[in-house]
């Protein structure tokens, strides 16, 4: 794909709700809640805006900047940066790789909770129903020893929506996709919160997640959870702001849509929040049982706390699931659209290959790896595992490196800024530099520091070592290598790649120099 045949988004507003989708994910619905009440409830938005602000939007801004100023995807952006930097743009290639084939998992789930919620057909003991009767996963880790059509199925169709999306394009097929699920997702849950507001003991769930507890202000471990909650949350770290940006026409307002994505992925998570805690007092109400014994977060709180809540609500229970489920589907598949788009593209801009053959071959592949993986009977396990490892040290340590190389050995921070202001509303100001070059390194360190202690403490989830180093730290570690491997490949000028002018740098790089 030469830079001038580039794909574009149709309209602003299209490009900001495809950046929103991305945002809005699983993330938002089952982990922000429980993140903000185990960290200090209401007083967690104190550190929690202090990240959006210190580091999240700093980052998009940054992302933002990248792709549009080199309008490419991650790895060609980063070698028109830099020669050698090529090999970070694999990395996030690699980390979308692993995160797309197992969230396109657990969006498979959803799809099936949102059929058993009708009838509520989990019955009453609905951990037993997850990990028996549906996942029917094996005992412990060890080979592959059975295969569900139950979760193959609609894996298949969530593969078949992703990559006819891909396929239509950047304009007709992302773009509209967003266009329609974005709106769609909030009315439905818009509906949900309601409902869940009128709910017995809603108040007494809100109450427990806004009572703010001020010593957690001064606690560090709650400000490494606020910023790893906006680095995910946000979908900064990936690459996708990177792609995305890529096709916003020349003159963009990149920080405006910044803020704008930024507010509305928080407004999102403080309204899911508002929903789930509701809920949860609903829960704990019923059982007798005070808050902090019903809160959980992950796999936990979609599929086990809330199939038990649905059980008990005395109207429309099916309705609330259907809802529940439904907008987890939504919110994922927009997620998961663009976290595989960062590999197509990349792939497209490395090889010239169309967006027809490029969906075919790579979507394909990833899909391949998703649906014969994940519906065996240790996919929970390699999805538990490539989930913590790839967050840690996929988006985290990916995000640190960036920083430190963009900002401390390249030094490229005042040029990207100067190329953010110049097409932008908000200026930048200092604030910029000293977010990115000083606050976010020494977060970001302090985190990458505290989770390898706790890794080296005790094995994640007390899982076998030989399991935690080939489904872990072997993923991990592997995507790095590769990635490493791949940018070492001489790359093939090929007419128009080098042919805008205002790519400086690209030219320069692209002229043969360094091959
Ligand atoms: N940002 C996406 C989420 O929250 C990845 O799930």
């Amino acid at each position: 794909m030469s830079q001038q045949n580039r794909e574009q988004w149709g309209t602003r507003t299209g490009f900001l709700l495809a950046a929103i989708g991305s945002a809005i994910g699983l993330g938002n619905i089952w982990r922000f809640p429980y993140v903000a009440y185990d960290n200090g409830g209401g007083a967690f938005l104190i550190p929690y805006l202090v990240a959006l602000l210190t580091a999240g939007i700093p980052m998009l801004i940054l992302e933002y900047a990248i792709g549009h100023r080199f309008r490419a995807s991650p790895p060609a952006a980063f070698r028109r940066l830099s020669r050698p930097a090529e090999a970070l743009g694999w990395w996030q290639v690699g980390i979308c790789f692993v995160i797309s084939v197992y969230y396109a998992v657990i969006v498979a789930w959803a799809i099936r909770y949102a059929g058993f919620s009708i009838t509520q057909a989990w019955g009453e003991d609905t951990e037993a129903f997850l990990f028996g009767d549906f996942l029917q996963v094996a005992e412990a880790p060890g080979a592959i020893g059975g295969y569900n059509a139950g979760v193959a199925v609609p894996l298949i169709a969530v593969w078949a929506v992703v990559l006819v999306v891909l396929a239509l394009g950047v304009r007709r097929g992302i773009e509209w996709a967003n266009r329609i699920f974005i709106p769609l997702l909030t009315v439905l849950f818009l509906i949900l919160v309601v409902q869940s507001l009128f709910l017995d003991g809603a108040l007494a769930g809100l109450n427990a997640f806004f009572e703010p507890d001020w010593s957690a202000i001064t606690d560090g471990s709650v400000w490494v959870a606020a910023y790893g909650q906006i680095f995910f949350s946000l979908s900064v770290g990936f690459g996708i702001m990177i792609t995305y940006a890529s096709y916003l026409r020349r003159k963009s307002d990149l920080t405006g849509s910044a803020l704008v994505a930024g507010f509305a992925n928080s407004s999102f998570e403080l309204l899911a929040g508002i929903g789930v805690f509701a809920t949860l007092g609903f829960m704990a109400a019923a059982a007798g049982v005070p808050i902090s014994e019903v809160a959980t977060d992950g796999l936990g709180l979609a599929f086990v706390a809330f199939p038990q809540i649905i059980n008990n609500i005395p109207f429309a229970p099916g309705l609330f699931g259907l809802l529940f489920f439904v907008s987890l589907v939504i919110a994922g598949l927009t997620s998961l659209v663009s976290i595989v788009e960062v590999v197509i593209s990349s792939v497209r801009d490395r090889t010239g290959l169309g967006r027809m053959p490029a969906v075919l071959i790579v979507g394909g592949l990833i899909a391949v790896v998703s649906i014969v993986v994940f519906p065996t009977d240790q996919g929970l396990y390699l999805l538990d595992a490539a989930d913590h490892f790839i967050n840690q040290y996929g988006i985290a340590l990916a995000g640190l490196v960036i920083v430190v190389v963009v900002a401390w050995a390249l030094r490229r921070l005042p040029m990207l800024r100067q190329h953010a202001e110049s097409t932008s509303t908000v200026p930048l100001r200092v604030w910029w530099a000293i977010a990115l070059g000083v606050i976010t390194p020494v977060v970001l360190g302090w985190m990458m520091w505290d989770s390898l202690q706790a890794e080296f403490a005790q094995n994640y989830e007390d899982y076998p070592t030989w399991f935690l180093n080939s489904a872990g730290w072997g993923v991990a570690i592997g995507v790095i290598v590769i990635a490493v491997l791949v940018s070492l490949i001489p790359w093939k000028r090929r007419a128009g790649d080098a042919d805008d002018s205002n790519v400086t740098v690209a030219a320069v790089d692209d002229s043969g120099k360094g091959q």
